[in-house]
């Protein structure tokens, strides 16, 4: 029997997910930007247990890939042939004085705070996580002896109709002692209307055996919730948000509308920042205080400073902010962006590997890539940096007070001297010195007396 101080944890990820009509593995689904079976490794991992096995097999090489560099065990389960089977497979290679905790790779959030709970109820004994849900329909439902004990677990497909108005609902989850689980799961037969070998009945055989069985309960429904559709993932994914975006507004955030916001990563927030509706952040993002998030911005892996506005319809990723800038509406920075304090990029500027010194601004319809560009310099509309010769990318350098006139075009690698002037509509090819003027432009021409075609004479 085990002794309880040592921990295998055995996550079963190996079903196709059918019900998901994908081909996608169902653990491989994200859920709040990460993949399902990402949210439980994590929970697993806060557990601190020796060994974590995964059982795979529809879509194994993808789960593999998807989980590669951790240090994970695999055990592939060839046919699917229910959940007790897929313990199987993972179960002799478990020390057998080992407490082993089953966790199922489509149910995402398990607290570590249940599951502790569960694992210090019996060491000695199996013990199941039930959860009392007001509608327990596709789950196993949990039937109790006369003494309120356990008895048996009844899937939805066997049960009866009497049974299925039992609201206490197997979560999936259990713990038990390595070897009494084997010994149990040899036991188990495939008679029931899927033809699978169930982990519950392990539990029931227990019993049987005179082995009592614990029975944990949770009253947080969110925290056993399974993904078995694209209905149930809908579900859980607006009700994860909504729980973040409570957690920050408890925090001191204005969210505009907690139904619109999506958070798939890392957000952290300053004091009285603000998101309008219908923004995504995605990786890690970091936002000082005070900074607005308008109307349907789209931010990955972006460092905000303090009070700077982003406005509506923007999509950064990979930048860095500073202090008291003004980026949108309708602006692109692309990664290894960087914009010094008070910096702008207005409507339709695209930046790429692009540093814009401290009150520069590109206000206007450009594109600026592998551009260096001082201080207080004005980038005028339409200005396009050729970086790109269609095989190598070329640098472009603006020192401080450079002003370069409307629909310009700067030619890569380049440079132009603090106080440079160019001229509108000039092709930059050649060095600008400090304060000299640049007129890369034919000179206007006209021409007196012209008359348009068809309506002078001959
Ligand atoms: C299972 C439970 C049910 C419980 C519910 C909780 C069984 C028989 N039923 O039902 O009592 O209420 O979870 O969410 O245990 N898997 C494998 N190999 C297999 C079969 C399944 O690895 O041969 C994996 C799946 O990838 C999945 C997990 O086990 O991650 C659960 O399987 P699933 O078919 O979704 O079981 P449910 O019908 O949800
Ligand atoms: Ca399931």
């Amino acid at each position: 029997m085990g002794d309880g101080s040592r921990l295998e944890i055995i996550i079963l990820a190996a079903g196709q997910g059918s019900r998901m009509r994908s081909s996608k593995p169902k653990v491989l689904h994200a859920l709040a930007g990460k993949p399902l079976l990402a949210h439980v490794l994590e929970t697993a991992r806060g557990l601190k247990p020796d060994t974590i096995h995964v059982v795979v097999g529809h879509g194994a090489e993808a789960v593999k890939a998807a989980t590669h560099g951790q240090d994970l065990t695999f055990h592939h389960q060839a046919e699917q042939l229910g959940t007790g089977h897929a313990v199987a497979c993972a179960l002799p290679s478990c020390h057998s004085e080992a407490t082993v905790l089953v966790l199922f790779g489509d149910v995402p959030l398990m607290s570590g705070t249940t599951l502790a709970r569960l694992l210090k109820e019996n060491p000695t004994h199996p013990t199941m996580l039930a959860a009392c849900l007001d509608d327990p329909t596709g789950y196993g439902r949990v039937l109790r002896d006369e003494n309120d004990g356990f008895a048996a677990v009844v899937e939805q497909a066997d049960a009866t109709e009497r049974q299925h108005s039992v609201k206490e609902a197997n979560t999936g989850v259990l713990a038990a002692p390595a070897q009494l689980l084997s010994t149990l799961l040899a036991s188990v037969g495939n008679d029931n209307a899927q033809g699978e070998y169930y982990l519950p009945d392990a539990l029931a055989l227990a019993v049987g055996q005179g082995i009592p069985v614990g029975i944990v309960v949770t009253d947080d429904p969110h925290e056993i919730a399974g993904v078995n559709d694209r209905i149930q993932l809908e579900a859980l994914e607006r009700d994860l948000q909504h729980r973040l975006a409570d957690a920050l507004m408890r925090t001191g955030v204005a969210i505009t509308d907690r139904r619109r916001v999506d958070i798939r990563g890392d957000l952290q927030c300053g004091q009285d920042v603000e998101v309008d509706i219908n923004a995504v952040f995605e990786g890690r993002v970091i936002l000082g205080d005070g900074v607005r998030i308008g109307a349907n911005c789209f931010l990955k892996d972006v460092v905000v400073g303090a009070d700077t506005e982003i406005q509506p319809f923007c999509h950064i990723e990979g930048a860095s902010i500073g202090v008291g800038c003004r980026i949108g509406p309708y602006a692109r920075l692309r990664p290894g962006t960087e914009l010094a304090e008070t910096a702008r990029v207005g409507n339709f500027v695209e930046t790429k590997n692009t540093v814009l010194g401290s009150g520069s601004k590109a206000n206007h319809l450009a594109y600026l890539g592998d551009t260096r560009v001082g201080e207080n310099s004005n980038i005028g509309a339409g200005t396009i940096t050729c970086n790109y010769d269609g095989v190598n990318k070329h640098p472009t350098t603006l020192g401080a007070g450079v002003f370069v006139g409307s629909n310009s075009t700067l030619v890569a690698p380049v440079t132009l001297a603090d106080r440079a002037f160019v001229a509108a509509g000039s092709v930059v090819t050649d060095e600008v010195p400090e304060e000299n003027l640049a007129v890369g432009r034919s000179r206007q021409r006209n021409v007196s007396g012209w008359k348009p075609p068809g309506t002078g004479e001959g």
